[in-house]
């Protein structure tokens, strides 16, 4: 049986192709401004990639931001539950998963099967979130995949006092034209960042093994920052951590799909 996952997120579209409960295809591209648009690209490249047509994927769940414009989703799933079932998947030992997408943080607390136990998330505040990086990545003339090298080469990180996006960007430019180095700005920046999101996993208890998803975790700065504010080790779920979401929107299409 041939099964689809689609998560629409609020900066990227990514699709998962799989048959059998093996990952045929998985493919990820920055949102275009119709969310519907986004879904039919990125599940067309995902289906060029697998060698399938859409008329063979036998059902499709929908998750993320835009779940609701998949037009070819039969189902939608949260991406709470989604992140949690991916994760469990990949990781079966995982209990606790954080998800720092492009416009929230989440912190999932799973049982033994991935089932969701307790959650807590922002999406009200850009700070804690892959906007935060997006916005302070620009004066530092640092590109989003670079921020993580750059900052391992920080020897005297800065102390970010202002939370408020709009705030924190003021203080850095500030930072630059008093020339401070651009490695100690960006580990600061991923230090305060990390305190956000840890707060928020610490207010629902942190125990078991934690995994890190979402287009976030890719930046290997924020990993550590997060790792060291948690005081645990944690883990990067699977090759692609930005593809958690719709691989748990894809086994929960397989789990729907009428036996044949
Ligand atoms: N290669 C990368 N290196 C560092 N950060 C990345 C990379 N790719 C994506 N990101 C970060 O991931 C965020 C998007 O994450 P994603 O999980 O795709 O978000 P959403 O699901 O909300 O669309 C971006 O804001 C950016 O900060
Ligand atoms: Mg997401």
């Amino acid at each position: 049986m041939i099964v689809a996952g689609c998560d629409i997120g609020s900066r990227t579209a990514k699709a998962v192709i799989m048959e059998e409960g093996t990952i045929l295809a998985a493919c990820v591209m920055r949102d275009k401004p119709d969310p519907e648009e986004s879904a039919r690209e990125v599940m067309a490249r995902a289906l060029e990639q697998a060698g399938k047509r859409m008329d063979q994927v036998e059902r499709c769940v929908g998750t993320g931001y835009g779940r609701k414009q998949v037009p070819f989703a039969q189902a939608v799933e949260s991406e709470i539950v989604c992140h949690g079932r991916g994760a469990q998947w990949l990781e079966p030992s995982i209990r606790m998963v954080i998800d720092i997408g492009g416009q929230d943080a989440k912190a999932i607390k799973l049982d033994e099967k991935g089932k969701v136990i307790r959650y807590a998330y922002n999406d009200k505040c850009a700070a804690g979130t892959g906007r935060f990086l997006e916005v302070m990545a620009k004066p530092l003339g640092v590109r989003l995949e670079d921020l993580g090298s750059v900052s391992q080469k920080s020897t005297a990180p800065v102390k970010v006092s202002n939370q408020c996006v709009i705030f924190a960007e003021t203080e850095i430019v500030s930072m630059i034209n008093a020339g401070k180095p651009v490695p100690d700005i960006v580990c600061g920046l991923h230090r305060a960042m990390a305190h956000r999101v840890a707060a928020l996993a610490k207010g629902i208890v942190v125990e078991g093994e934690v995994g890190m998803t979402g287009g976030v975790a890719k930046n290997e700065g924020m990993f550590n920052a997060l790792q060291d504010a948690l005081g645990v080790k944690i883990r990067k779920i699977g090759w692609d951590p930005q593809m958690v979401g719709a691989i748990g929107a894809a086994l929960i299409a397989r789990e729907m799909a009428p036996a044949a």
